[in-house]
């Protein structure tokens, strides 16, 4: 994931700066930069790869007492990792830098505008557009050319400006991408985390949406999108380096699992255009013929990349209407698969590492099958065997339980199925809009949905005991019974069982008795009747139910003991959304049974051998 750090001080920026991206490795990257300002000119250093690339060109051809600087690590989004993709970036005459998280959505549009303009650009990137467009604005005050800027700016961003002009100042502004500001003694630091900079100050003020700072050496002055001046009170930071890098979050899994609405916009950003109802995959590989041609679409992959592709399964036999097909990757390289030149494998994986879906997508080739991959590790080892890519930008995921890469996925996946959909003529524009306009409010629902998370610990409270479950979902909702039975099991070892709710009563009814508490997946309209019919069905046998069900859904507290609300939306979304309960569900009965939540035991979070 990218990260950012801006110093203005009496320190060498470059030391500060390169220090912090340091401490930001962890989060991944695939390239870095920092620009400085020396005597009235910038100077720039930037290239692809890690780290230790950049130190080389710092050490031997860079000022070194120059301040103030800014920073950056890409983990690229738009535009492949290069040296000259790699950030900051400049403006037509060398007069500022930008460094840049997060995605503009409207960048091609501007890009457009600008180059008409006689805007000369030098990267692949969305970011360069802001550096053009801070140029275009600019008259002698920086920050009313970034507010200016950012006005015709779609998207999210966190943002940090240096400017030739400005030496006593760096600009930055925070929009859904966190950014925050370090306050110390004569000098300053912005960063998009706080592990960049806590070694230099404890004390730092939180940006937020809509917010920006204009930051020297001697103080900050705080303002909103409106150029409205902001008071804003610092935090004193109590956490240790490790804390930090978990963002303040016990465990790595919960810091992800709040990571999910960023996840959200990262996979759809610059993907999709409202306005014309398409959607944008770039590196799809598919030909329109390609597209045509497929008659059966198989999903491998395995664990939660294998739950992710049997929601993706419903979601594209609904809107493509192609018959699709899953298997665990494990098993499909070796049934000798029938899969030929009319038929499309999607691999999914977060690691892009994992043996079995790696053979698997080895086997689909070697037959004349195109593949696709959703994959979450840039560069890794499946991105390079396969056909076509698409990208999910969860960033890096350390908790071993899988969670927001799985949400990447299944977004991934809603994309894929609308872009199909759409091509081969199943779907019509005002559909493709209105899916759009619901993905982009599906983040705000998750964040709801996280803002109070105490109704799911009491529950895990009281069922952290228990020896077994059993979780239940029909349609849609059944992988995401599955994934929250896996996640149950990997993380709190207590034995979770999936059922598609109908099948129950075929041989399962048999272990309901008052010991066996069961999970319900009641998200969506689809089967909803037959589910309570089934929920009944274990009431009657003395069974506890847990539903995770719309908020709006008075009817099922009568069916069951206890509910879980979550927000209203479509059908087809609802997965994203149900599956989080079940996340957080599966984290406390962990913690509160005293288990290492982000290293359980027997598993690795890249499983690289068969
Ligand atoms: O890296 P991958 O997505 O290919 O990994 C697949 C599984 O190993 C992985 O999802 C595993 O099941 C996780 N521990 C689930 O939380």
């Amino acid at each position: 994931m990218c990260g950012i750090i801006g110093y203005i001080g009496d320190q060498p920026a470059n030391e500060v700066i390169f220090d912090g991206l340091t401490r930001l490795e962890y989060r991944g990257y695939d390239s870095a930069g920092i620009a400085v300002l020396d005597g009235g000119r910038i100077v720039l250093a930037k290239d692809v790869g890690k780290l230790r690339h950049l130190r080389e060109i710092l050490v031997t051809n860079f000022p070194s007492r120059a301040s103030p600087g800014i920073g950056h690590t890409r983990w690229a989004t738009h535009g492949r990792p290069s040296s000259f993709n790699a950030h900051p970036h400049g403006d037509c005459r060398g007069t500022l830098m930008v460094a840049h998280n997060g995605i503009i959505e409207n960048y091609m549009k501007l890009k457009r505008a600008l180059t008409a303009a006689g805007h000369v650009f030098q990267s692949e990137t969305d970011t360069e557009v802001l550096a053009h467009l801070i140029e275009s604005h600019y008259q002698g005050d920086l920050e009313a050319a970034v507010l200016k800027a950012l006005a015709d700016v779609e998207g999210a961003y966190a943002l940090v400006v240096l400017h030739r002009d400005h030496p006593d100042q760096l600009v930055c502004v925070r929009k859904e991408s966190p950014l925050i500001v370090g306050l110390g003694r004569g000098e300053q630091f912005i960063a998009s985390d706080v592990t960049a900079i806590m070694q230099h100050t404890r004390q730092v003020v939180y940006l937020e949406n809509g917010e920006g700072a204009v930051v020297r050496r001697d103080g900050v002055t705080f303002f909103d999108l409106a150029g409205r001046h902001l008071a804003k009170t610092p935090t004193t930071l109590d956490w240790n380096p490790v804390a930090a890098e978990k963002g303040g979050f016990p465990h790595f899994m919960l810091k992800e699992i709040y990571e999910q609405p960023q996840v959200i916009r990262n996979t759809i950003g610059g993907r999709t255009s409202e306005e014309e109802g398409k959607i944008y995959l770039t590196e799809l590989g598919l030909s329109g013929p390609d597209i045509f041609r497929t008659q059966r679409i198989v999903m491998v992959g395995c664990g939660t990349a294998f739950y992710a592709g049997c929601v993706g399964k419903y979601l594209i036999e609904q809107l493509v209407r192609v018959p699709v097909e899953c298997d665990l990757a494990s098993e499909f390289r070796y049934r000798q698969p029938l899969v030929d030149g009319n038929t499309l494998v999607v691999a999914i994986s977060q690691s892009g590492e994992t043996a079995d879906t790696l053979a698997a997508v080895r086997e689909a080739r070697a037959r004349g099958a195109k593949v696709l991959g959703i994959v979450n590790a840039k560069e890794s080892s499946l991105t390079r065997e396969v056909d076509g890519l698409v990208y999910i930008h969860a960033g890096p995921e350390i908790g071993v339980a899988s969670t927001k890469a799985y949400i990447g996925m299944l977004t991934a996946q809603v994309l894929l199925a609308l872009l199909l959909g759409k091509i081969r003529g199943v779907l019509d524009t005002a559909f493709v809009q209105q899916t759009i306009r619901d993905l982009k409010v599906l983040p705000q629902l998750i964040e709801r949905l996280l803002a109070d998370t105490s109704g799911i610990r009491a529950l895990a409270e009281k069922f952290k005991d228990a020896r077994n479950f059993l979780y239940l979902g029909r349609g849609i909702n059944f992988p995401t019974a599955m994934e929250g039975a896996l996640k149950l099991k990997e993380i709190s070892y207590i034995h979770a069982e999936a059922y598609a709710a109908g099948e129950m009563k075929h041989g399962p009814i048999a272990l309901i008795d008052k010991d066996l508490p069961v999970m319900a997946i009641a998200a969506n309209q689809g089967a909803y009747d037959k589910l309570v019919s089934n929920l009944k069905e274990v009431q009657a046998r003395s069974g506890t139910v847990i539903a995770v069900a719309s908020e709006r859904n008075e009817e099922i507290r009568h069916v069951t003991e206890y509910v879980i609300p979550i927000p209203d939306c479509p059908d087809i979304l609802s997965p994203i959304l149900s599956v989080i309960p079940l996340q957080l569900f599966a984290y406390y009965v962990a913690d509160l049974r005293g288990l290492d939540v982000d290293q359980p035991r027997n598993l690795a979070k890249s499983v690289t051998v068969e």
